[in-house]
């Protein structure tokens, strides 16, 4: 039986409150890992650690604050003595034409979803080289490969968080310190619900080879591999789970 050697770690888990969020936190805290649910919504953090139970911590934070970063990592630092995981999975989508997008559109989506995995890599790399063990894996999409209409600043910023993924990867590449991405398709999730209300996305759905969503339990266990100590030669990568869609 594989055993993925995961107990007794300490995970941050970003947008643990989402549709992808909640089932990688759930699964991390199964293997044994105390994980800290990171999103800015208390009650709705609250909520998601009271199903985990005793492994789960609620813990406020935007990721586009750096104080509140410095706060959160000091915090579990000092709570926990370490940091072993980081899952940089907190993200938003703004689906307008470029035209239509405002500067305050582009920057809330690179802000969230590039400049927050940043900070969020910056504030916990120190303790992960001092301790020669670290794991971050990065929430991006298949937008960081491929893209479509109305995804201007939401794919620049998944094309640069793996970009980022790879560029991290290298610089502690011999410290024991792994750094990769996994690159969902379309999943079940709240950030999915306008494509399945707005007739203007139905082409998006049917290119999906598979014919259906991914489910969102369906990209945990990937998560907690990479996270595992026998995942060690996997760095700078990027994971593709997309039911098909780029393999057209
Ligand atoms: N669903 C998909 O099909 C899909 C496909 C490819 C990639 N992805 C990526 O997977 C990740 C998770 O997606 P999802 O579908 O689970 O989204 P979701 O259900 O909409 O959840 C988003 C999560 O991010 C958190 N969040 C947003 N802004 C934040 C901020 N500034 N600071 C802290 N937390 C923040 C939200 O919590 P609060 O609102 O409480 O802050 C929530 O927990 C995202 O990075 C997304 O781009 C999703």
């Amino acid at each position: 039986m594989l055993n993925l050697d995961l107990d007794g770690k300490v995970g941050i888990i970003t947008g643990a409150t989402g549709g992808l969020g909640a089932p990688i936190a759930k699964t991390l805290a199964e293997q044994g890992v105390t994980t800290v649910l990171v999103g800015r919504r208390a009650d709705a953090l609250d909520a998601v650690a009271k199903k985990i139970g005793k492994r789960a911590l609620a813990w406020s934070c935007d990721v586009t604050n750096e104080s509140d970063i410095a706060k959160l990592v000091s915090g579990i630092e000092k709570k926990f003595g370490r940091v072993d995981i980081l899952v940089n999975c907190a993200g938003i989508n703004i689906r307008k034409s470029a035209v239509d997008l405002s500067s305050d559109d582009w920057r809330a989506v690179m802000e969230t979803n590039l400049t927050g995995p940043f900070l969020l890599s910056k504030a916990v790399l120190p303790g992960m080289l001092k301790q020669r063990f670290g794991r971050i894996v990065n929430i991006a999409s298949i937008f960081s490969f491929v893209t479509w209409e109305r995804r201007a600043a939401y794919s620049a910023s998944k094309g640069g968080l793996l970009q980022l993924t790879k560029t991290l990867a290298l610089e502690v590449v011999t410290q024991g310190v792994t750094v990769n991405a996994i690159c969902p398709g379309v999943f079940k999730t709240p950030m999915n619900e306008q494509l399945l209300r707005d007739a203007a996305h139905q082409d998006f759905l049917k290119s999906i080879p598979m014919r259906r969503m991914g489910e969102p339990e369906e990209l945990s266990g990937l998560v907690a591999y990479l996270c595992a100590p026998q995942a060690a030669y996997i760095t700078g990568a990027a994971f593709i789970v997309d039911g098909g869609w780029t393999a057209r």
